[in-house]
């Protein structure tokens, strides 16, 4: 399981990398505006946070075939190899797709709602497809069911192209998807704590505090072993 980070607030990416084994972060102009900055500035200071070997998926916001071909270069002259070019299905999304993939690029087709979108996606060269499982949730579809059947599909046609599930509103959605074998998840930070959470964890380690504590007071083993050394 890949776990990428759905913002592009600065100060949440800096603490999702501390803490979680985050293969990248992804954007999309939804979330870039919510910053209300300057986009290229940010997208630097993003990229120069993550590191060389994470992902960063950025989406195109040309919708014009040509346009979407140089924005990618733009973007890639910005983001070096790390740069996964979010492209929403359409057919000169598609059309984007099977070209930039040609040119060398990694590509995420994203707004995928239906299995046939993701399939005709990966034939076109995707190496992630995003379908949005909480948005199909909401129209009473079943995500997870979407989610599944793309794995089935891209299993099936052995195709190298990994499932990315995208938008959730639940660390439940996010457990079922992981049981349909989806290759990757995009949550929000908020999210990625969720899935950590447990009362009784807590309660758990509350206990061994106070058990090691009744016997070696605010010792910890590092100040044993660092008396030994003295
Ligand atoms: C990520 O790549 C998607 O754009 C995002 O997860 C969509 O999430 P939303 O449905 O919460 O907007």
């Amino acid at each position: 399981m890949l776990y990428i980070v759905d913002t592009a607030n600065t100060e949440k990416i800096r603490r999702c990398l501390e803490i979680y084994p985050i293969a990248g972060v992804t954007t999309n102009p939804t979330i870039i505006s919510k910053e209300h900055t300057d986009f290229l500035a940010l997208i630097r200071v993003i990229s120069d946070m993550i590191g060389k070997d994470r992902m960063f998926h950025v989406q195109l916001t040309s919708t014009a075939f040509e346009d979407m071909i140089r924005e990618a270069y733009s973007l890639r002259e910005i983001i070096g190899e790390k740069l996964y070019v979010k492209i929403p299905i359409s057919q000169e999304g598609l059309k984007a797709t099977i070209r930039l993939h040609r040119e060398g690029f990694h590509i995420t087709e994203t707004a995928i709602f239906t299995q046939q979108q993701a399939l005709m996606a990966a034939v076109a060269g995707a190496d992630f497809v995003a379908p949005y499982v909480n948005r199909l949730d909401n129209i009473v579809s079943d995500g997870v069911n979407v989610v599944g059947e793309i794995v089935e599909l891209l299993t099936r046609y052995q195709l190298p192209t990994k499932v990315l599930a995208a938008s959730f509103k639940t660390a439940e959605q996010v457990h079922k998807i992981s049981m349909v074998g989806a290759h990757a998840v995009t949550v929000n930070p908020d999210i990625l704590d969720t899935l950590i959470y447990h009362p009784l964890t807590m309660y758990a380690i509350d206990d061994f505090r106070a058990d090691w504590e009744s016997v070696y007071g605010k010792k910890t083993i590092l100040d044993m072993v660092k008396e030994t050394e003295r």
